[in-house]
């Protein structure tokens, strides 16, 4: 059996992943949640790829991580409810459909079914980056703007959020993510949220070999050391888009 190399070009320009994309984004904008359409998967596609390449993961695996980042979210379609799961299974549906290797289809189909919280265990390295990229998407940019509910804590911790971003340090073999949030909310408000999501990157980061560090306005939230050491360096290596 001939299989063709997909990548997310090819993913891109297909009809049924648009539709599944666009349903998604305005089902969740519908029920009032933050932003998961192309702003957001992009985001993730971005980043999957990006700590894949930082880690020296070949070619075809760090394509693998882009189109899994691209089309995550897509079992919301469904329903918000076990969308990682029913994500998986429409992923592979399509994906082979498109002429992908089923063996390529069912590695993005685990990763896209294991990458909520509540269910989810990292078992690929496309998987636990899938995972660090996701949780790491809290920004401003997320809150739907005519929506705004200052009373709404998702909607005050997001857009207290300046910027996020995510570093590979090799040298010490740690994956950071870097929040800075304005005093309209706190650290405390984002935990929580996202305490379990973060819970969810260290193992991911784990599983990678690597040890994931939170880190909020300059203050190292999940491990024990001075936030004097781990200032901001010049050549710190952000993996984030631009
Ligand atoms: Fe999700
Ligand atoms: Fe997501």
């Amino acid at each position: 059996m001939i299989y063709k190399r997909i990548t997310l070009a090819d993913v891109k320009k297909n009809d049924e992943f648009n539709a599944l994309i666009n349903r998604q984004q305005s089902y969740l904008e519908e029920l009032g949640y933050t932003e998961h359409g192309a702003r957001h998967v992009g985001y993730v596609s971005t980043v999957t790829a990006n700590i894949l390449r930082e880690l020296g993961f070949d070619k075809r695996t760090i394509e693998l991580g882009e189109i899994t980042g691209w089309i995550h979210d897509i079992g919301n379609t469904f329903n918000r409810k076990f969308h990682g799961l029913t994500g998986g299974v429409l992923s592979y549906n399509v994906l082979v459909r498109m002429g992908m290797d089923p063996n390529e289809a069912s590695c993005i189909a685990n990763a896209v079914g294991n990458h909520e919280e509540e269910v989810g265990v990292a078992s690929t390295p496309i998987s636990a980056a899938l995972q660090i990229a996701d949780k790491s998407d809290a920004h401003r940019s997320r809150v739907n703007k005519k929506g705004y509910d200052e009373h709404d804590i998702h909607d005050r911790v997001n857009m207290s959020i300046k910027k996020n971003y995510v570093v590979v340090d090799k040298a010490k073999h740690i994956i950071r993510l870097v929040l800075l949030m304005k005093a309209t909310s706190a650290p405390m408000e984002y935990l929580q949220i996202y305490l379990p999501r973060m819970v969810m990157c260290e193992k991911a980061a784990n599983f990678l070999g690597y040890t994931f560090e939170l880190v909020i306005n300059g203050v190292l939230i999940n491990h024990h050391r001075r936030a004097s050491e781990i200032r901001f360096r010049e050549n710190e290596k952000d993996v984030s888009p631009e």
